[in-house]
Protein backbone atom coordinates (compact mmCIF):
# COMPACT_ATOMS: atom_id res chain seq x y z
CA UNK A 1 0.00 0.00 0.00
CA UNK A 2 1.32 3.05 -0.81
CA UNK A 3 0.78 5.64 2.09
CA UNK A 4 1.19 8.77 -0.12
CA UNK A 5 -2.31 7.82 -1.69
CA UNK A 6 -4.05 7.98 2.04
CA UNK A 7 -6.18 11.16 2.41
CA UNK A 8 -6.06 11.94 6.16
CA UNK A 9 -2.45 11.86 6.66
CA UNK A 10 -0.11 12.88 3.78
CA UNK A 11 1.38 16.31 3.77
CA UNK A 12 -1.18 18.20 1.38
CA UNK A 13 0.06 17.75 -2.13
CA UNK A 14 -3.49 19.71 -3.46
CA UNK A 15 -2.63 23.67 -2.97
CA UNK A 16 -6.07 24.33 -2.22
CA UNK A 17 -5.34 22.33 0.75
CA UNK A 18 -2.45 23.90 1.65
CA UNK A 19 -4.04 27.26 1.98
CA UNK A 20 -6.55 26.17 3.86
CA UNK A 21 -4.35 25.17 5.96
CA UNK A 22 -2.38 28.33 6.37
CA UNK A 23 -6.14 30.14 6.80
CA UNK A 24 -6.29 27.77 9.91
CA UNK A 25 -3.31 28.41 11.70
CA UNK A 26 -3.72 30.07 15.08
CA UNK A 27 -2.47 33.03 14.97
CA UNK A 28 -0.83 33.96 18.33
CA UNK A 29 -0.22 32.31 21.62
CA UNK A 30 -3.82 32.84 22.48
CA UNK A 31 -5.55 31.12 19.74
CA UNK A 32 -3.59 28.32 19.58
CA UNK A 33 -5.36 25.42 21.54
CA UNK A 34 -3.93 22.83 24.06
CA UNK A 35 -0.86 22.21 24.86
CA UNK A 36 -0.24 23.94 27.93
CA UNK A 37 2.57 22.61 29.33
CA UNK A 38 4.82 24.01 26.25
CA UNK A 39 2.21 27.44 26.13
CA UNK A 40 3.60 28.48 29.73
CA UNK A 41 6.96 27.50 29.24
CA UNK A 42 7.50 29.16 25.80
CA UNK A 43 5.54 31.85 27.24
CA UNK A 44 8.02 32.57 29.93
CA UNK A 45 10.79 32.09 28.13
CA UNK A 46 9.51 34.73 25.11
CA UNK A 47 8.62 37.09 28.09
CA UNK A 48 11.90 36.79 29.67
CA UNK A 49 13.71 37.95 26.46
CA UNK A 50 11.54 40.63 25.89
CA UNK A 51 11.93 42.01 28.95
CA UNK A 52 15.49 41.53 28.90
CA UNK A 53 15.13 43.39 25.14
CA UNK A 54 17.79 40.71 23.99
CA UNK A 55 16.93 37.58 21.56
CA UNK A 56 15.37 34.65 23.42
CA UNK A 57 17.42 31.40 23.55
CA UNK A 58 17.12 28.94 20.91
CA UNK A 59 13.73 26.96 21.13
CA UNK A 60 13.34 22.91 19.69
CA UNK A 61 9.96 21.55 19.16
CA UNK A 62 9.58 17.89 19.00
CA UNK A 63 6.25 15.79 18.11
CA UNK A 64 4.97 13.53 15.65
CA UNK A 65 3.40 15.14 12.50
CA UNK A 66 0.62 17.66 12.54
CA UNK A 67 0.67 18.56 16.18
CA UNK A 68 1.25 22.42 15.57
CA UNK A 69 5.04 22.33 15.69
CA UNK A 70 5.26 25.28 12.53
CA UNK A 71 2.58 26.98 13.94
CA UNK A 72 4.06 27.72 16.86
CA UNK A 73 7.64 28.06 15.29
CA UNK A 74 5.42 31.33 13.54
CA UNK A 75 3.72 32.22 16.58
CA UNK A 76 7.17 32.98 17.96
CA UNK A 77 8.14 35.23 15.54
CA UNK A 78 4.56 36.77 15.72
CA UNK A 79 5.04 37.18 19.54
CA UNK A 80 8.42 38.60 19.30
CA UNK A 81 7.50 40.88 16.19
CA UNK A 82 10.54 39.54 14.55
CA UNK A 83 10.42 38.19 11.09
CA UNK A 84 10.67 34.60 10.20
CA UNK A 85 13.26 32.71 7.95
CA UNK A 86 11.81 29.43 7.21
CA UNK A 87 14.28 26.29 5.64
CA UNK A 88 14.33 22.70 6.63
CA UNK A 89 16.99 20.34 7.65
CA UNK A 90 17.04 18.28 3.83
CA UNK A 91 17.22 21.68 1.88
CA UNK A 92 20.49 22.40 3.88
CA UNK A 93 22.51 19.71 2.05
CA UNK A 94 25.86 21.86 1.71
CA UNK A 95 27.34 24.06 4.60
CA UNK A 96 27.12 27.11 1.87
CA UNK A 97 23.33 26.43 1.94
CA UNK A 98 23.15 27.59 5.44
CA UNK A 99 26.04 29.77 5.60
CA UNK A 100 24.20 31.85 3.18
CA UNK A 101 21.23 31.68 5.05
CA UNK A 102 22.94 32.91 8.64
CA UNK A 103 24.75 35.70 7.12
CA UNK A 104 21.29 37.41 5.58
CA UNK A 105 20.09 37.04 8.80
CA UNK A 106 19.17 40.72 11.01
CA UNK A 107 19.63 41.26 14.70
CA UNK A 108 16.32 39.32 16.42
CA UNK A 109 15.22 37.69 13.04
CA UNK A 110 13.44 33.77 13.90
CA UNK A 111 15.21 31.10 11.78
CA UNK A 112 12.65 28.06 11.27
CA UNK A 113 14.79 24.86 10.41
CA UNK A 114 11.82 22.17 10.01
CA UNK A 115 13.40 18.48 9.97
CA UNK A 116 15.97 19.91 11.62
CA UNK A 117 17.14 15.86 12.47
CA UNK A 118 17.69 15.49 8.71
CA UNK A 119 20.07 17.97 8.44
CA UNK A 120 23.56 17.15 6.44
CA UNK A 121 26.57 16.89 9.00
CA UNK A 122 28.67 19.80 7.45
CA UNK A 123 25.79 21.94 8.30
CA UNK A 124 25.29 21.08 11.46
CA UNK A 125 28.51 21.43 12.26
CA UNK A 126 28.42 25.24 11.28
CA UNK A 127 25.36 25.54 12.99
CA UNK A 128 26.51 24.54 16.53
CA UNK A 129 28.95 27.65 16.21
CA UNK A 130 26.37 29.73 14.60
CA UNK A 131 23.70 28.92 17.55
CA UNK A 132 26.45 29.56 20.51
CA UNK A 133 28.85 32.62 19.31
CA UNK A 134 26.90 33.56 16.81
CA UNK A 135 29.56 33.40 14.27
CA UNK A 136 30.34 31.22 10.82
CA UNK A 137 33.47 29.86 9.99
CA UNK A 138 33.87 29.77 6.11
CA UNK A 139 36.10 27.56 4.58
CA UNK A 140 37.79 29.42 1.52
CA UNK A 141 39.90 27.41 -1.04
CA UNK A 142 40.59 23.75 -1.19
CA UNK A 143 43.14 21.04 0.00
CA UNK A 144 46.04 22.04 2.45
CA UNK A 145 45.61 25.97 0.98
CA UNK A 146 42.48 26.29 2.46
CA UNK A 147 41.74 28.64 5.20
CA UNK A 148 38.74 29.35 7.27
CA UNK A 149 37.60 32.90 7.81
CA UNK A 150 35.64 33.78 10.88
CA UNK A 151 31.83 35.76 10.18
CA UNK A 152 29.89 37.54 12.57
CA UNK A 153 26.40 36.97 11.95
CA UNK A 154 23.74 38.78 13.87
CA UNK A 155 22.29 37.73 16.90
CA UNK A 156 19.06 35.37 15.71
CA UNK A 157 16.93 32.67 17.93
CA UNK A 158 17.02 29.38 16.36
CA UNK A 159 13.54 27.41 16.49
CA UNK A 160 13.95 23.87 15.41
CA UNK A 161 11.40 21.07 14.63
CA UNK A 162 11.55 17.61 14.94
CA UNK A 163 9.34 14.56 14.59
CA UNK A 164 12.44 12.58 15.90
CA UNK A 165 14.33 14.31 18.97
CA UNK A 166 15.97 11.10 19.66
CA UNK A 167 17.35 11.51 15.99
CA UNK A 168 19.11 14.76 16.78
CA UNK A 169 23.06 14.88 17.82
CA UNK A 170 23.84 15.04 21.68
CA UNK A 171 25.89 18.52 20.79
CA UNK A 172 23.16 19.57 18.67
CA UNK A 173 20.19 18.89 21.24
CA UNK A 174 22.38 20.59 24.31
CA UNK A 175 22.44 24.62 22.33
CA UNK A 176 19.07 24.71 22.08
CA UNK A 177 18.11 26.59 25.31
CA UNK A 178 14.28 25.46 25.78
CA UNK A 179 12.90 21.68 24.32
CA UNK A 180 8.80 21.70 23.90
CA UNK A 181 7.82 18.74 23.69
CA UNK A 182 4.29 18.55 22.01
CA UNK A 183 1.64 16.05 23.35
CA UNK A 184 -0.90 14.60 21.51
CA UNK A 185 -4.76 16.43 21.90
CA UNK A 186 -7.58 15.37 23.84
CA UNK A 187 -11.15 15.21 22.15
CA UNK A 188 -12.13 18.07 24.10
CA UNK A 189 -8.94 20.81 22.66
CA UNK A 190 -9.75 18.73 19.31
CA UNK A 191 -13.26 19.55 19.48
CA UNK A 192 -12.60 23.39 19.99
CA UNK A 193 -9.91 23.63 17.24
CA UNK A 194 -13.00 21.94 14.80
CA UNK A 195 -15.27 24.60 16.25
CA UNK A 196 -12.38 27.32 15.42
CA UNK A 197 -12.13 26.08 11.77
CA UNK A 198 -15.91 25.57 11.35
CA UNK A 199 -16.52 29.21 12.08
CA UNK A 200 -13.93 30.33 9.51
CA UNK A 201 -14.65 28.03 6.92
CA UNK A 202 -18.52 28.91 7.65
CA UNK A 203 -19.65 25.20 7.84
CA UNK A 204 -22.72 24.85 10.08
CA UNK A 205 -21.48 22.19 12.36
CA UNK A 206 -23.83 20.81 14.75
CA UNK A 207 -22.11 19.93 18.77
CA UNK A 208 -22.30 16.12 18.35
CA UNK A 209 -20.68 16.44 14.70
CA UNK A 210 -18.01 18.37 16.03
CA UNK A 211 -17.62 15.78 18.86
CA UNK A 212 -17.38 12.87 16.79
CA UNK A 213 -14.87 14.18 14.54
CA UNK A 214 -12.71 15.65 17.06
CA UNK A 215 -12.78 11.50 18.67
CA UNK A 216 -11.65 9.98 15.85
CA UNK A 217 -8.59 12.82 14.85
CA UNK A 218 -5.97 10.88 16.09
CA UNK A 219 -5.05 13.50 18.90
CA UNK A 220 -4.05 15.15 15.93
CA UNK A 221 -5.23 18.97 14.96
CA UNK A 222 -4.38 18.60 11.22
CA UNK A 223 -6.14 15.79 10.98
CA UNK A 224 -8.87 17.05 12.86
CA UNK A 225 -9.16 19.74 9.81
CA UNK A 226 -8.80 17.66 7.32
CA UNK A 227 -11.87 15.26 8.07
CA UNK A 228 -13.72 18.90 8.92
CA UNK A 229 -13.42 19.04 5.26
CA UNK A 230 -14.08 15.83 4.14
CA UNK A 231 -17.24 15.91 6.37
CA UNK A 232 -18.43 18.97 4.83
CA UNK A 233 -17.88 17.86 1.60
CA UNK A 234 -20.13 14.97 2.67
CA UNK A 235 -22.40 17.05 4.11
CA UNK A 236 -23.09 19.54 1.41
CA UNK A 237 -23.18 16.87 -1.52
CA UNK A 238 -25.10 14.24 -0.03
CA UNK A 239 -27.09 15.71 3.24
CA UNK A 240 -28.14 19.00 3.41
CA UNK A 241 -25.10 20.96 4.47
CA UNK A 242 -25.15 20.52 8.55
CA UNK A 243 -22.69 18.34 10.06
CA UNK A 244 -24.55 16.36 12.28
CA UNK A 245 -23.51 13.09 14.30
CA UNK A 246 -25.25 10.88 11.62
CA UNK A 247 -23.29 12.86 8.67
CA UNK A 248 -20.02 12.70 10.16
CA UNK A 249 -20.62 9.03 11.20
CA UNK A 250 -21.55 7.86 7.58
CA UNK A 251 -18.86 10.04 6.39
CA UNK A 252 -15.87 8.87 7.72
CA UNK A 253 -17.01 5.73 6.71
CA UNK A 254 -16.57 6.49 3.20
CA UNK A 255 -12.88 7.58 4.39
CA UNK A 256 -12.05 4.45 5.58
CA UNK A 257 -11.70 6.09 9.50
CA UNK A 258 -12.61 3.89 12.26
CA UNK A 259 -13.99 4.63 15.49
CA UNK A 260 -10.74 5.14 16.86
CA UNK A 261 -9.53 7.50 14.33
CA UNK A 262 -7.36 4.52 12.84
CA UNK A 263 -6.60 5.11 9.60
CA UNK A 264 -5.65 2.51 6.47
CA UNK A 265 -2.22 2.73 7.48
CA UNK A 266 -2.39 2.31 11.19
CA UNK A 267 -4.50 -0.84 10.05
CA UNK A 268 -2.26 -2.38 7.85
CA UNK A 269 0.71 -1.97 10.45
CA UNK A 270 -1.71 -3.93 13.38
CA UNK A 271 -2.73 -6.36 10.53
CA UNK A 272 0.81 -7.12 9.27
CA UNK A 273 1.74 -7.54 13.02
CA UNK A 274 -1.32 -9.51 14.08
CA UNK A 275 -1.59 -11.91 10.95
CA UNK A 276 1.94 -12.09 9.24
CA UNK A 277 3.70 -11.89 12.52
CA UNK A 278 1.47 -13.61 15.36
CA UNK A 279 1.70 -10.72 17.21
CA UNK A 280 5.25 -10.07 17.27
CA UNK A 281 7.74 -9.27 18.49
CA UNK A 282 9.14 -7.89 15.12
CA UNK A 283 11.52 -5.55 13.87
CA UNK A 284 10.31 -2.03 12.38
CA UNK A 285 11.90 -2.49 9.35
CA UNK A 286 9.93 -5.83 8.19
CA UNK A 287 7.22 -4.40 9.70
CA UNK A 288 7.10 -1.79 7.36
CA UNK A 289 8.41 -3.76 4.49
CA UNK A 290 5.06 -5.99 5.28
CA UNK A 291 2.80 -3.16 4.86
CA UNK A 292 5.40 -1.32 1.70
CA UNK A 293 6.06 1.74 3.80
CA UNK A 294 9.49 3.32 4.63
CA UNK A 295 10.28 2.42 7.94
CA UNK A 296 10.71 6.04 9.16
CA UNK A 297 7.10 6.60 8.09
CA UNK A 298 5.81 3.81 9.97
CA UNK A 299 7.95 4.68 13.36
CA UNK A 300 7.28 8.47 13.11
CA UNK A 301 3.54 8.83 11.99
CA UNK A 302 1.97 5.63 12.95
CA UNK A 303 3.26 3.99 15.72
CA UNK A 304 3.18 7.09 18.05
CA UNK A 305 -0.50 7.09 18.04
CA UNK A 306 -0.90 3.39 18.13
CA UNK A 307 1.43 3.37 20.91
CA UNK A 308 -0.35 6.36 22.98
CA UNK A 309 -3.53 4.33 21.90
CA UNK A 310 -1.89 1.27 23.21
CA UNK A 311 -1.72 -0.90 21.14
CA UNK A 312 1.27 -1.49 20.12
CA UNK A 313 4.47 -1.66 22.72
CA UNK A 314 7.55 -0.92 21.52
CA UNK A 315 10.14 -3.54 23.61
CA UNK A 316 14.35 -3.79 22.91
CA UNK A 317 12.82 -7.18 21.04
CA UNK A 318 10.83 -5.32 18.25
CA UNK A 319 6.80 -4.06 17.82
CA UNK A 320 4.32 -6.07 19.97
CA UNK A 321 0.09 -6.03 19.68
CA UNK A 322 -1.66 -5.41 22.72
CA UNK A 323 -4.30 -7.17 24.05
CA UNK A 324 -5.96 -4.32 23.01
CA UNK A 325 -5.09 -4.45 19.13
CA UNK A 326 -6.00 -7.95 18.67
CA UNK A 327 -9.54 -7.39 19.85
CA UNK A 328 -9.95 -3.90 17.83
CA UNK A 329 -9.31 -5.85 14.72
CA UNK A 330 -12.30 -8.70 15.62
CA UNK A 331 -9.47 -10.82 17.14
CA UNK A 332 -9.01 -13.38 20.01
CA UNK A 333 -5.43 -12.17 21.73
CA UNK A 334 -3.24 -14.90 22.29
CA UNK A 335 -2.64 -15.21 26.30
CA UNK A 336 1.09 -13.80 25.98
CA UNK A 337 -0.49 -10.56 24.71
CA UNK A 338 0.54 -7.67 26.87
CA UNK A 339 -2.41 -5.84 28.31
CA UNK A 340 -1.06 -2.58 27.86
CA UNK A 341 1.61 -0.77 25.87
CA UNK A 342 4.09 -0.21 28.67
CA UNK A 343 6.63 2.56 26.90
CA UNK A 344 5.34 5.94 26.48
CA UNK A 345 5.51 7.98 23.39
CA UNK A 346 7.90 10.45 24.03
CA UNK A 347 10.74 7.72 25.51
CA UNK A 348 12.87 8.33 22.76
CA UNK A 349 11.86 11.81 23.35
CA UNK A 350 13.39 12.51 26.77
CA UNK A 351 17.17 12.48 26.97
N1 LIG B 1 -2.84 24.14 18.88
C1 LIG B 1 -3.51 24.32 17.74
N2 LIG B 1 -4.64 25.02 17.71
C2 LIG B 1 -5.32 25.16 16.56
N3 LIG B 1 -4.95 24.63 15.37
C3 LIG B 1 -3.82 23.91 15.35
C4 LIG B 1 -3.04 23.73 16.52
N4 LIG B 1 -1.98 22.99 16.20
C5 LIG B 1 -2.08 22.72 14.89
N5 LIG B 1 -3.18 23.27 14.37
C6 LIG B 1 -3.66 23.11 13.00
O1 LIG B 1 -3.02 21.97 12.43
C7 LIG B 1 -2.34 22.30 11.25
C8 LIG B 1 -1.01 21.59 11.25
O2 LIG B 1 -0.16 22.15 12.22
P1 LIG B 1 1.40 22.36 11.94
O3 LIG B 1 1.66 22.49 10.49
O4 LIG B 1 1.86 23.46 12.81
O5 LIG B 1 1.96 20.96 12.46
P2 LIG B 1 3.47 20.44 12.51
O6 LIG B 1 3.69 19.93 13.90
O7 LIG B 1 4.39 21.48 12.01
O8 LIG B 1 3.45 19.21 11.52
P3 LIG B 1 4.68 18.55 10.69
O9 LIG B 1 5.50 17.76 11.66
O10 LIG B 1 3.99 17.66 9.70
O11 LIG B 1 5.42 19.67 10.05
C9 LIG B 1 -2.24 23.82 11.24
O12 LIG B 1 -2.44 24.35 9.97
C10 LIG B 1 -3.34 24.29 12.14
O13 LIG B 1 -4.49 24.58 11.38
MG1 LIG C 1 5.54 21.52 10.26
Amino acid sequence: MNHDEDDTLNPLPDPAERDLETTLRPKDLHEFVGQPKVREQLELVLQGAMQRGAPPDHVLLSGPPGLGKTSLAMIIAAELGASLRITSGPALERAGDLAAMLSNLVEGDVLFIDEIHRMARPAEEMLYLAMEDFRVDVVVGKGPGATSIPLDIAPFTLVGATTRSGALTGPLRDRFGFTGHMEFYSPEELELIIRRSARILGVDLRDDGGREIAGRSRGTPRIANRLLRRVRDYAEVRADGAVTLEVARDALKVYDVDELGLDRLDRAVLGALVRSFGGGPVGVSTLAVAVGEEPTTVEEVCEPYLVRAGMLARTPRGRVATATAWLHLGLQPPPRAPGEATRSLFDDATE
